[in-house]
């Protein structure tokens, strides 16, 4: 598999203040903490309070200062900005180029766009980064996955609306002359287009999706390793797409591996979509797990039907 050097130069994340627990969707619709827990893993989710008052590209530009912040970073070093989402303010134009105006970047002539890969896109979008990177045209990328999804979901019916959340996670990623290999395998099987999709609301085959994402999580994860003739010991954590704990417990045990190889944070914030990977990302991070120059897999599954994995250094 071709390799790619990239430095994580910093990450961030972004939750709305507003919490959605469990007991809150009781008295919404007809569920209970005891269901939701004991069939996802989620406890709370964080939404917005309108799109009026604070949209996706907030969260997104939320996200990316935090990852500014924490490094230092000089925001005039940023010289291309990917954001993934489903749920953007507009149709057009993209998070990508409201954050540019929000990070008082819009003097400085750089490609900002979106991409939607649903769950998966934050995989996808470290991906099309890395490649634009390795270009050597571009030397200081800012890479988010930003989600406003209650804007979508229908708050009567309790088979989706117990499920998502809102929330930004971002990651800067530099061109870097040291040996910090990134290993990407991104896929779509468009015929399933019907298992998720969103339009007014989101709509999704639960039990059929999660199938699918048993089986397409523990293939990506094969695949990149075999490609890269790595095995789990070379991988310090398996970062998730944060869907169902379920889902990543049943991963788990068909790889054999113990649930302590997995990052998780679903209970806090339930299913971000593009957001899900970036937050959980951040947040292993910032944990003394993480040590420099070591490995992570990062995993996902989405509408699409998408999926894919990535390996970094960190
Ligand atoms: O980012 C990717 C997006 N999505 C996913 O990854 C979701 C994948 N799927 C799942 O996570 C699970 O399929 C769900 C959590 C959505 C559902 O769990 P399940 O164990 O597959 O439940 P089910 O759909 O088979 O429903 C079991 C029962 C049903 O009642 P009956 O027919 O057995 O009487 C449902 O009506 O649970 C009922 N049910 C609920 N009960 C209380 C469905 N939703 C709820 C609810 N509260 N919120």
């Amino acid at each position: 598999m071709n390799k790619i050097n990239v430095k994580i130069v910093s990450t961030g994340h972004y939750v709305p203040e507003k919490c959605l627990t469990n007991e809150d969707l009781e008295k919404m619709v007809d569920t209970d903490d005891k269901w939701i827990y004991s069939r996802t893993g989620i406890k709370n989710r964080h939404i917005i309070e309108s799109p009026k008052i604070e949209d996706t590209s907030d969260l997104a530009c939320k996200a990316a200062l935090d990852a500014i912040n924490k490094a230092n970073y000089d925001v005039n070093k940023i010289d291309l900005i990917i954001t993934a989402t489903f749920t953007p303010d507009y149709r057009s134009p993209s998070v990508a180029n409201l954050v540019q105006a929000k990070l008082g970047l819009s003097h400085k002539e750089i490609p900002c766009f979106d991409i939607n890969a649903a769950c998966t896109g934050f995989i996808y979008a470290l991906n099309v980064a890395s490649q634009m990177l390795n270009s050597g045209k571009y030397k200081g990328v800012l890479v988010i996955g930003a989600e406003v999804i209650s804007k979508f979901v229908d708050y009567t019916n309790r088979d989706t609306c117990v499920l998502f959340g809102d929330g930004a996670g971002a990651v800067i990623l530099e061109q870097t002359l040291e040996d910090k290999p990134a290993y990407f395998y991104t896929v779509s099987q468009g015929e399933l287009d019907k298992l998720i999709y969103v339009d007014e609301f989101v709509h999704m085959k639960g039990k059929e999706v999660y199938l699918f994402a048993t089986s397409t999580i523990e293939k990506a994860i094969k695949h990149i390793l075999n490609d890269t003739n790595m095995n789990f010991n070379d991988i310090k954590t398996i970062i998730p797409h944060q869907a169902n704990l379920r889902i990543i417990q049943s991963v788990a045990k068909k790889l054999e591996l113990d649930m302590s190889k997995f990052f998780i944070n679903i209970e806090k914030y339930g299913n971000t979509s593009a957001a899900s990977v970036a937050i959980a990302l951040d947040e292993f991070m910032s944990t003394p797990n993480a040590k420099p120059n070591d490995k992570v897999l990062l995993v996902g599954f989405g509408g699409g039907f998408t999926y894919g994995a990535t390996i970094l250094t960190i």
